[in-house]
């Protein structure tokens, strides 16, 4: 339990630390130091202004760091750009190193940055956001967002290392705590029943519970499975893509109520629940599990209802655009039971349009 968990992909393997993570760290950002490989650290604002001691303590100098505005439009062009410059200007070589300091957003961006600069230069991941430490630091997918939709240009890009450290989560903002906890009960329904009765029992948890390390190691394993097994979602059926659950909907809400109304973990939140009674409507899953599904939401405060009325045709639309179908099918996962997730297409618009105006769509 204490060790670190490995990623094992080969010779892009990878660990990813959960104690003593900023032992950890520290003693990794001495040997860069010692082989005398320039470091630098992209974060936002909100990070700067409350964990700037985090990085001080780590061993990061003021001038390695570039702070740049907090939230989801900063994975996009502009800020891409100005971090590449914040490299170039400094003389960054290849052997130069970016780390990753914060949420999804931050991770993503940075870990894209690191892909692209000098044709890829390493980097690694220290998460701060619960989303992030349970989900996207880890797996290599890297990338930005277009005016035209979100994640549209981007690279597989592994990180050297993950550095988890909980301790982090305290300064997180409880509302953003809860749309991590929407991919916690993401991988426990995609992919772990035990892990599903296990927050079922817990109830609300808190950056301060005790079950928590072991419940975001648990979802690391669980990515690091699935990654290994198709590290860049190629398979034909299931691998990857099975961590999209839910996502096809929470895209589309995302991208019909503009980026902003919702925090992503609160679109998955719906999209989960429409996925539940998805597969529950194709007869795959019982329906009594719609009911539980919406309470282990509601018990962390995620919606499970539009906010306000969002356009059929409009969220439709988006689902269409989603990058995630393949051969203009739309592409769903879906569950045979909670804990077996598998991919399924052809299902008919009529059907996804009731489910729509199920959770208040107009
Ligand atoms: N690469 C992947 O595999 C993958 C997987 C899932 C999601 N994502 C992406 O992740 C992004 C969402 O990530 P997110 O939810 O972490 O959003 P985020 O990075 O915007 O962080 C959420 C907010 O919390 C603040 N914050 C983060 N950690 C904090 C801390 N410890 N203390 C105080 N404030 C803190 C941030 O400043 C921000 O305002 C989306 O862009 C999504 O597409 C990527």
């Amino acid at each position: 339990m204490n060790e670190a968990l490995t990623v094992a992909l080969g010779d892009r393997a990878y660990p990813i630390h959960f104690t003593d993570s900023s032992k950890a760290l520290r003693a990794t950002l001495s040997e860069l130091r010692q082989a005398q490989r320039a470091v630098c650290v992209l974060c936002d604002a909100n990070l700067l202004a409350s964990r700037a001691d985090y990085l001080e303590t780590a061993g990061f100098t003021h001038a390695e760091i570039l702070s740049l505005p907090a939230g989801e439009n900063t994975k996009s062009m502009e800020p891409y750009a100005t971090a590449l410059s914040f490299l170039a200007q400094g003389n960054r070589n290849r052997d130069s190193v970016v780390f990753a300091f914060g949420g999804g957003v931050i991770g993503d961006l940075a870990g894209f940055v690191a892909a692209s600069y000098l044709r890829g230069i390493d980097f690694y991941q220290i998460p701060t956001s619960l989303l992030a430490m349970v989900d996207s630091s880890v797996g290599g997918k890297t990338g930005i967002n277009l005016p035209e939709g979100k994640n549209l240009v981007g690279a597989f890009w592994q990180p050297k290392a993950v550095f988890i450290d909980t301790q982090l989560l305290e300064s997180l903002p409880t509302r953003e705590f809860a749309a991590g906890m929407a991919e916690v009960i993401k991988y426990s329904l995609l992919a772990d029943r035990a892990l599903f009765d296990e927050l079922e029992t817990l109830g609300v948890l808190s950056p301060q519970s005790e079950a928590l390390p072991a419940i975001i190691r648990r979802c690391c394993e669980l990515k690091a499975q699935i990654v290994i097994d198709d590290e860049t979602e190629t398979a034909a059926s299931g691998g990857r893509a099975l961590l999209n659950l839910g996502h096809t909907f929470a895209h589309a809400i995302e991208n019909a109520a503009g980026y902003g109304d919702y925090l992503h973990g609160e679109a998955v939140a719906i999209g989960l629940v429409l996925a539940t009674r998805l597969s529950v409507e194709l007869g795959q899953l019982e329906r009594t599990w719609i009911e539980r599904v919406i309470q282990l939401l509601e018990t962390h405060s995620l919606p499970v209802h539009l906010k306000s009325p969002l356009d059929t045709s409009a969220l439709l639309t988006a689902m269409q655009r989603d990058k995630k179908n393949r051969s203009g099918s739309l592409r769903f996962v879906t569950l045979q039971a909670v804990g077996a997730a598998v991919t399924t297409e052809g299902v008919e618009t009529a059907v996804i349009e009731a489910l729509w105006q199920g959770v208040g769509a107009a």
